[in-house]
């Protein structure tokens, strides 16, 4: 049988007027504690009334964090000795939390559905069969391309595409700054026969709505890229100059190279952390 122990918050902190992030991490301890013993807690706010609002904040948010349901938490930690103000409080900061949870664990769940074992800092957007990786299998790179395919080439050798998602470079399926670097090499043939073996290797590009498909790419590849990040880009001029994709990249490359008509070039996402708003000293002068 689970027994109940009280803890009266104004016995925990130090002062009696203000608390301190010890304080707060003092009192979650002695609910984890009695928790993991098997115990119920009531929290008593009698004597402190005025202390609650900060602390409750805390003090749910750091249970929440530890995998607490919603369920175990209302039937294991009662507030006693509270104001209505602080019990709605508690109320709202609970649901919040609850949803930002389920949230996150709806988002892990998909994530490590879409990715499997791998804990990817690099994404190749179209990866293709993967001929510019010296290592194919690396467990840091995810391979998108929007198909799956297993054909013989003309020449008799294999082509296999087997993507880890497979994805679309124009509404990716990650969420903002997920990775470090990302690679880009889309198709680069607009006119290609359906059927012919470059087509099958290379993709094409849908000649009504490329420069659109291209311009989404690039500001996919750079959503998903962390700030600082580094985006390479491939391009091989066999019928769309550089210069004219480049007028559907929002940001300048920093340099590259160009070995016959296919040009390697390599751009930075700039960082978007915000200057330090310093109106908040304009009282002080
Ligand atoms: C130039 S090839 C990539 C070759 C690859 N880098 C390699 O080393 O083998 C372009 C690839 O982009 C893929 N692709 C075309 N449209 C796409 C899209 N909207 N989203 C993702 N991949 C796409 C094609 O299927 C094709 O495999």
């Amino acid at each position: 049988m689970q027994n109940k122990v009280v803890l009266r918050i104004i016995d925990i902190v130090k002062s009696p007027h203000w608390i301190s992030v010890s304080d707060a991490q003092r009192v979650q301890d002695r609910i984890r504690d009695a928790f993991k013993e098997g115990h119920s807690v009531e929290l008593s706010f009698a004597g402190g009334e005025h202390l609650t609002s900060i602390f409750i904040k805390t003090a749910i948010s750091q249970l929440y964090t530890e995998d607490r349901s919603e369920e175990f938490l209302k039937n294991n930690l009662h507030f006693v000795d509270i104001t209505e103000f602080d019990r709605q409080l508690v109320t709202a900061v609970t649901e919040s939390l609850v949803r930002y949870h389920a949230q996150q664990k709806a988002y892990d769940a998909a994530w490590t559905n879409l990715i499997g074992d791998k804990h990817p800092l690099v994404l190749d957007a179209c990866c293709g069969s993967k001929m510019f990786w010296f290592d194919p299998d690396r467990k840091d790179v995810l391979f998108m391309d929007n198909r799956e395919l297993e054909a013989t080439l003309c020449d008799g050798r294999k082509l296999v595409i087997k993507p880890d998602v497979i994805g679309d470079f124009r509404k990716m399926p990650f969420l903002d700054s997920a990775f470090r670097m990302v690679v880009f090499d889309p198709p680069h043939l607009i006119r290609a026969g359906e059927d012919s073996w470059l087509a099958k290797k290379y993709g094409k590009l849908d000649p009504s709505t490329w420069k659109e498909d291209l311009t989404k790419g690039f500001n996919e590849c750079l959503r998903v890229l962390q700030p600082l990040g580094t985006l390479i880009f491939k391009w091989s001029e066999d019928q769309v100059s550089v210069s004219e994709v480049l007028k559907l990249c929002p940001v300048k490359p920093l340099f590259g190279q160009r070995r016959g008509k296919t040009h390697w070039l390599v751009f930075m996402k700039e960082d978007t952390k915000e200057e330090p708003d310093d109106s908040i000293y304009a009282d002080e002068n």
